[in-house]
């Protein structure tokens, strides 16, 4: 069977194709749109809709030539439905339906998250070997903080979250005080690695009961500091103060990784989302597993990957076509 997969939950036309029958990725097609974004200094998610409509045809028929396929050689196409931008989510879930509708095909909706939190398996569809369970998982992206133990594939339990800005949304946004172009991780990752010395400020970190995070007291922290300065002084010292921000954002996700780890035996850290491309997390967790940072950041080929697993489990369930007035008959079952 050929799977067709399709993301577009926030800013990047993602389409891949995998094959359930030899288990190889055959297409992993990105269009970013973050070239359309920087102006704003951030997403604008009418823009990500308007730019999915464009993108996501020209996606599709790149990863159909890619795979050497035609449309009507697909098997089956699944895309993500939650979590992400409604607009932007919508124009995936629509072509997805009228692909799948077109080809006579089924469609099946699946979990954005999910697929990043499986993420570390997909390196098996390129012929390498997964790391073993049990995992502590760090889902850290630009919508995301969780932590999750998972058990085996598709079976887990979430541990904890962020209560305010995800990890990623924390650094576009010390970046975006800071002057900095989005999105900023990248680009604070790079100040920090060539010129920055983390230990230059001691912004706090949040101690909070069990294995949930917060990171708005750190913005707090770093706007008071720079107001206090003046353009010249806080232009001598912007990679001080973004090496010591990284720092300050990456210290809560090593030791609570870690600490989770400490309690389930034989767990491997996984660490997966846009976040999980930073170098220097690279390197102050040199025990957990990351994968190539391409499959970090939004991509189709985990959500590819996430159907390939429920299709092995037997849960790869056909969503309905049309919407429905009647409440579903398992709500009605449970009343
Ligand atoms: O997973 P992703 O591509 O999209 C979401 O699902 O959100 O994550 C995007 C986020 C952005 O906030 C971006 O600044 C951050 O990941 N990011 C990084 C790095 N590369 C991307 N943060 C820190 N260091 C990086 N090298
Ligand atoms: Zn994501």
């Amino acid at each position: 069977m050929k799977i067709l997969a399709i993301d577009t939950s926030c800013d990047e036309s993602c389409v891949a194709i995998v094959d359930t029958a030899t288990q190889r990725l055959l297409a992993d097609v990105v269009h970013s749109h973050l070239g359309k974004m920087a102006s704003y200094g951030g997403v604008v998610p009418e823009i990500a809709s308007r730019e999915h409509l464009k993108a996501l045809p020209l996606a599709m028929t790149e990863a159909l030539a890619v795979a050497k396929l035609t449309a009507r050689e697909i098997d089956w196409v699944v895309v993500t439905s939650r979590p992400g931008l409604i607009g932007a989510l919508l124009v995936g879930v629509a072509f997805a339906k009228a692909l799948a509708l077109s080809i006579e095909k089924p469609f099946s909706v699946l979990d954005h998250i999910e697929a990043h939190l499986f993420s570390p398996t997909l390196c098996r569809l390129e012929g390498k070997e997964p790391p073993k369970f049990p995992w502590v998982a760090l889902v850290v992206s630009g919508g995301h903080t969780e932590l999750f133990h998972v058990t085996s594939a598709l079976h887990y339990k979430w541990l904890g979250g962020t209560l305010d800005d995800a990890a990623g949304e924390a650094f576009d946004k010390v970046g975006k005080m800071l002057g900095l172009p989005y999105p900023a991780g990248p680009v604070i990752d790079r100040i920090a690695r060539e010129s920055g010395n983390a230990s230059a400020y001691d912004f706090p970190r949040a101690k909070l009961d069990g294995f949930d995070f917060s990171f708005s007291g750190l913005k707090t922290s770093i706007d008071t500091t720079r107001r206090k300065m003046s353009p010249e002084v806080l232009e001598q010292n912007k990679s001080n103060l973004v090496a010591s921000a990284q720092e300050a954002i990456l210290d809560p996700l090593v030791e609570r990784a870690r600490a989770a780890a400490r309690d389930i035996e034989g767990a491997t850290i996984v660490v997966t989302g846009g976040v999980a491309c930073n170098s220097r997390l690279r390197d102050k967790l040199p025990e957990a597993y990351f994968p190539l940072p391409r499959h970090c950041s939004d991509n189709a080929a985990m959500v590819a990957n996430l159907a390939l697993l429920h299709e092995q489990a037997g849960s790869l369930v056909v969503a309905p076509w049309n919407a429905s007035a009647s409440p579903s008959s398992s709500i009605l079952g449970n009343a």
